[in-house]
């Protein structure tokens, strides 16, 4: 994944501004609600970027917490944060394709992950990798681009959510978008859109059973319904949980 490495590299600290932005409240109540209690239980993140979701994960009580990213980077300032902050948690530099059994964890979490996947085979292989990790009973939940999601919407009245989406090229096995993070200083990203089906279907082959589209939340504050009704109608993001066996 040199490409997204890449670019990442570059955005290093300035990512998580776009955790704070609306879409990314309505990503983290989203993607939060959809995780097991973690009180007590043992936690791998993979592409945990910055590590913003592993320090949420231990200040939530997981009592162990193991984070891995490709980006030498985004370990880098991982690390430069756990210094800073210790919460415990362990980064390491892993890439999700060829990530070895760290472990039998309770909860297994991949976001903004499998969109980034080469092609099929690839995202066959890292949902794989990340079944691989889980304890028997475990609980994966990734958070990916929205496959049903309305283009019309992400490129135009999204924008209110502090970014765009726009395809920047024709869809293959996925469509080529770019995100374009609107506040100041802006910034973009490339990211990938995939087919209705594209993400039960890998997490099935790996082996996982009782696979759900979690709901979409928003946060309650004073912009109201009204304000959030388009992410409502076309969130850019999707939460799958699933379950090994
Ligand atoms: C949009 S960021 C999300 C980071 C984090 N999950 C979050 O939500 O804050 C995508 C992350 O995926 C990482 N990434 C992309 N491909 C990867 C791979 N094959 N293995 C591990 N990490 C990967 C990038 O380095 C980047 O940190």
């Amino acid at each position: 994944m040199a490409e997204s490495d890449e670019q990442y590299d570059a955005l290093g600290q300035t990512y998580e501004r776009a955790k704070h932005i609306p879409t990314g409240l309505a990503e983290q109540a989203t993607f939060l609600s959809a995780l097991p209690d973690l009180a007590g239980r043992s936690v791998l993140d993979v592409a945990c970027g910055t590590g913003f979701y592993p320090r949420v994960f231990a200040d939530l009580g997981a009592a162990e917490v193991v984070a891995v990213d490709s980006s030498a980077e985004m370990v880098a300032y991982a690390n430069h944060r756990e210094d800073k902050e210790p919460r415990g948690i362990k980064y390491r530099q892993l890439d999700a394709a060829e990530l070895p059994v760290l472990g039998g964890f309770d909860i297994v979490t991949a976001v903004w992950l499998l969109g980034y996947a080469d092609d099929p085979a690839a995202l066959d292989r890292m949902t794989a990798n990340l079944a691989a990790n889980l304890a028997p009973g475990g609980t994966l939940v990734v958070l990916v681009p929205n496959p049903d999601a309305d283009f019309d919407v992400l490129a135009g009245p999204y924008g209110r959510y502090g970014y765009d989406v726009v395809r920047t090229g024709s869809a293959t096995f996925r469509q080529p978008v770019s995100v374009r993070v609107l506040d100041e200083p802006a910034f973009a990203f490339d990211s990938f859109f995939w087919p209705v089906g594209a993400f039960e279907g890998a997490l099935g082959r790996a082996g996982l059973v009782e696979i759900t589209r979690a709901p979409t939340i928003v946060p309650v504050d004073e912009r109201g319904e009204e304000f959030w009704a388009d992410l409502r109608q076309s969130p850019s993001f999707a939460v799958f949980t699933a379950k090994s066996n």
